[in-house]
């Protein structure tokens, strides 16, 4: 049986988050944002391992305790210079412990919303497939082509258009193997890599609350997703998910975005 493991690439900047440190260790709902996701992916009970990739000179992430997850994440400070280094990185790093045919999912730190119920969907039916699959969400606005100067050239059409988000999961070997043959194409998600060897993903629908926090105000809207969640297992009278989470401090920080914008 092909076991399950979880690789999360968190050596990007941030640029267009701008700030001081990147946007993977920004208070999140009392917590650095890139807690959310580990959090999520270590529940998983078919999840054996969940490997972070981080930059070489990442001094932060030491400075959070992350003991609670311990011995099933593990910090790999191999992170590349574009996304899809950072990933082959950390497949290579692991190679040993992990089989040709295992599954990995790799997921975004930058995506903290991500859920026990989408990511178990994912898992349920890309588990057969032969090549893989993607959590995705069908297009739903109307799509304009821009001039380049903020005027409308044309109206696309959205039909069979899906916006890819992770995780992506796809069997060890082949990933390895995609990312390692790019040729001049720099691949902004796993998938695509997998194309440029004649192979297509599954598409497994979403929902946009998995979006990925990527501009200043995304934070206001993380917050309120996972403040709404917390609070709504709080109304069913069941412990919070994460210790230490609690609706109040999770509502002044959507307070506190607000004045900063
Ligand atoms: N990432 C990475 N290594 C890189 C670039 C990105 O591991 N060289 C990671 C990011 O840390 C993030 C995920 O890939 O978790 C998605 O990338 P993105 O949202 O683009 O994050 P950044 O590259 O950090 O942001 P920006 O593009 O605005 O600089
Ligand atoms: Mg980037």
């Amino acid at each position: 049986m092909p076991r399950y493991y979880a690789l999360i690439p968190a050596a990007g900047s941030g640029a267009r988050m701008g700030g001081e440190s990147p946007k993977q260790y920004l208070p999140l709902c009392g917590r650095p944002l890139i807690h959310h996701a580990i959090a999520t992916l270590c529940a998983n009970p078919r999840i054996e391992r969940v490997f972070v990739v981080l930059a070489p000179g990442d001094s932060q992430w030491a400075q959070h305790d992350w003991q609670e997850f311990s011995p099933k994440l593990v910090p790999l400070f191999c992170g590349g210079g574009e996304r899809y280094e950072s990933v082959l990185n950390g497949l290579r790093v692991v190679q040993d412990e992990v089989g040709f045919e295992d599954w990995m999912l790799v997921h975004d730190a930058a995506r903290p919303c991500l859920d026990q119920p989408l990511l178990e969907k994912l898992i349920n039916e890309v588990g057969d497939d032969p090549v893989g699959g993607l959590l995705a969400v069908p297009v739903a606005d109307t799509l304009k082509r821009s001039d380049g100067e903020n005027r409308v050239q044309r109206t696309e059409s959205r039909a069979g258009l899906w916006a890819a988000q992770t995780p992506q999961m796809f069997r060890y070997g082949l990933l390895t193997r995609a990312l390692s043959m790019l040729g001049d194409l720099v691949p902004t998600d796993e998938a695509q890599a997998v194309e440029q060897l004649g192979f297509f993903a599954k598409l497994v629908e979403s929902d946009s609350r998995n979006f990925k926090v990527t501009f200043p105000r995304d934070m206001e809207l993380a917050a309120l997703i996972l403040a709404s969640r917390h609070s709504l297992i709080g109304a069913a009278g069941l412990p919070p998910l994460e210790e230490g989470f609690d609706l109040v401090s999770a509502a002044m920080e959507v307070h506190r975005l607000r004045r900063l914008r």
